[in-house]
């Protein structure tokens, strides 16, 4: 199994503020669709609360400590304790994608094989940041720059990076 992390975030590293996203970029949106599609997404519970619904033709896995999360079945999810419970419950699938927010990040770093990093051209005030990554650790492997327009305020870079 491919563990992935898909993260956008600014050039100082923040990634949300309110539990909220800092920006609103359709591009980055319809990347991180066009990657996930079909693969179970793996997030922690304030992330889900912060999408307020599960993502469609996605398996939705939520981390959380509360025993009685969803337990009236009012979302399609599947609730686990830990990231390693989720890891051992999908066991058998081809690739899952770590989705957010920044505890699940960070708690995800030296396990992921792959990161999907959008780089936002903007240095931004925020309540959630995550580490750099290592680039002793990983690699770039594929890089797609792209500058700002009509729908998209910021300039933007698509990067991917490989485990060493
Ligand atoms: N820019 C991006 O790409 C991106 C992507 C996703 C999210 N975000 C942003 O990130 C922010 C949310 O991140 P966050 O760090 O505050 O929260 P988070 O990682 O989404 O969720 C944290 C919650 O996960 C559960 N959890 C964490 N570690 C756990 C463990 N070891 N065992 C069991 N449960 C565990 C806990 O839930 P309980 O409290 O229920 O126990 C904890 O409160 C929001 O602003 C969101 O918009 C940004």
């Amino acid at each position: 199994m491919i563990v992935s992390s898909i993260v956008a975030t600014s050039l100082n590293h923040a990634i949300g503020k309110d539990n909220q996203l800092l920006w609103h970029l359709p591009a980055d949106l319809k990347f991180f669709k066009a990657t996930t599609m079909g693969c179970p997404v793996i997030m922690g519970r304030k992330t889900f609360q912060s999408i307020g619904r599960t993502l469609p033709g996605r398996k939705n896995v939520v981390i959380t400590r509360d025993k009685t999360f969803n337990s009236d079945n009012q979302f399609d999810i599947l609730v686990v304790g830990s990231l390693d419970e989720a890891l051992v419950k999908l066991h058998a699938e081809k690739e899952v994608f770590i989705i957010g927010g920044g505890e699940i990040y960070q708690q995800s770093m030296d396990i992921v094989d792959t990161i999907y990093l959008t780089l936002v051209n903007i240095m931004i005030d925020a309540d959630v940041y995550i580490s750099e990554i290592d680039k002793s650790k990983f690699d770039l492997v594929w890089e797609e720059k792209h500058l700002a327009d009509e729908k998209n305020k910021f300039d933007y870079t698509f990067q991917k990076f490989e485990r060493k």
